[in-house]
């Protein structure tokens, strides 16, 4: 088989460059280690910046996320017990965020790549990619017990953290960069209407905790674990108990519990690899960045890659220009780089770290009584929330 862009990954990355790059008649094949149902049982966040939602209209696919999303003009951080508003509409002049899960984006993604008939190979087993230092680089596969082999002019790594697309990549060729945090995310999903319109980031005594929702009857809930725990240890109960005591008394009050949905510990992490791009191998989104979900960077981090890639390739078919695929890795780190000090300075603003003293907990409430009572403080975090421009301007 022969197409012009093989993707491997048909998370949000892949699909979405699958789907601009066939709204701009450019040939691709995407190739995915799991069934379509698996993909979509996993849940992650799902505040998308106007950069993302954008794009999503770019590839019209946004018809279902602008009924459905919710518009959030901003959101309040709770600290030392009370609660101040971040007013993002207007810290920003305007901007808000919209909040629709990632699992419901997928989901549209899938469903017009399969009503335009376009290849997705589901279940492809010992996916391998070659010559991407070369003109001809292909990926072979297994598929329903035969050997494949897809020729290609160009492989796009949307495989996520764990791909075998950065693995492939000769170790002296890429720096990686790496923080691993002292503890997780226990996140909880149920058909329960949120205890809140916005969203609510908490930092108390007993650890961090986030209230958010996909929709007005679904909330989405999180608490800062030790990461020697496991899930299983944790009662629907256990945790409704847990989150009430991080939470102030109206929120408690309006707390409305029910049996979990999904329940599940993620780790959270800082990795960025560098560069981005290996000759005709291009990493996008989770396979070359992470960032922790404080702030919910990582889908719109995703997006802007691929919309930095789609338009390089389509420049590469349409002008025989390299112009746009020389500058991808440069592009995309300058802004992944923000996201990921925001991501980082926003987690440890309001994380509980286990083996700092009292006077690092002094030092992050005086931190945040600044930050919260002051415009400038406020404005700075309003505007990484919704999220900073495309490009920058001169470096
Ligand atoms: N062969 C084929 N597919 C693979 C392989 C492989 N060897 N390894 C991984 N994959 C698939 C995974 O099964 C997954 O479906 O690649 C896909 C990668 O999807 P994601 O992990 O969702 O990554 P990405 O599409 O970049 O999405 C980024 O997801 O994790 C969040 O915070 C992140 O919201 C951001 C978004
Ligand atoms: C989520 O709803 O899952 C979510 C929202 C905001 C975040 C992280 C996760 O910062």
């Amino acid at each position: 088989m022969r197409t012009q862009v093989a993707i491997v990954g048909a998370g949000p990355s892949g699909l979405l460059l699958g789907q601009l790059l066939h709204k701009a008649g450019v040939d691709a094949v995407v190739l995915e280690r799991q069934s379509g149902e698996y993909v979509l049982g996993r849940i992650r966040a799902g505040v998308l910046e106007q950069v993302c939602v954008d794009l999503l209209d770019e590839a019209g696919i946004g018809a279902r996320m602008h009924r459905e999303g919710l518009v959030h003009d901003g959101f309040e951080i709770l600290a030392g017990g009370e609660r101040q508003r971040v007013d993002l509409n207007a810290l920003t002049g305007g901007k808000s965020v919209l909040v629709y899960g990632q699992t419901e984006l997928t989901r549209d993604l899938m469903e017009a790549r399969a009503d335009a008939g376009l290849a997705t190979v589901y279940e492809a087993e010992g996916v391998a990619v070659h010559g991407f230092d070369g003109a001809r680089p292909y990926v072979t596969y297994r598929a329903a017990g035969q050997e494949r082999r897809l020729d290609c002019d160009f492989v796009a790594g949307c495989d996520g953290f764990h791909g075998v697309c950065r693995a492939s990549v000769p170790k002296g060729a890429i720096v990686e960069y790496e923080k691993l945090y002292p503890f997780g995310w226990l996140g909880l999903l149920a058909d329960t209407p949120p205890v809140s319109d916005e969203l609510i980031y908490v930092n108390s005594p007993r650890g961090f905790a986030l209230c958010s929702m996909r929709s007005r009857t679904r909330s989405r809930y999180y608490l800062q674990v030790p990461l020697s725990g496991s899930v299983d240890a944790w009662t629907d109960d256990a945790f409704w108990e847990e989150l009430r005591l991080r939470l102030d008394a109206p929120a408690r009050a309006r707390l409305v519990t029910g049996p979990a949905l999904e329940k599940s510990i993620a780790p959270l992490r800082s990795f960025v690899a560098e560069p981005l791009r290996f000759g005709r191998l291009f990493l996008a989104g989770d396979a070359g960045h992470i960032v922790p979900p404080t702030g919910a960077k990582g889908l719109n981090l995703a997006a802007t890659d691929v919309k930095f890639l789609a338009a390089a390739l389509i420049e590469f078919y349409r002008e025989r220009s390299e112009a746009g695929l020389e500058h991808y890795s440069a592009r995309c780190l300058r802004r992944v780089w923000r996201a990921e000090r925001f991501s980082w300075w926003f987690t440890m603003l309001t994380h509980r770290f286990p083996d700092d003293g009292p006077i690092a907990a002094k030092f992050q409430h005086a931190e945040l009584d600044y930050l919260l009572n002051s415009e400038a403080g406020l404005r700075t975090i309003a505007e990484n929330y919704v999220g900073l421009p495309l490009d920058f301007g001169a470096a």
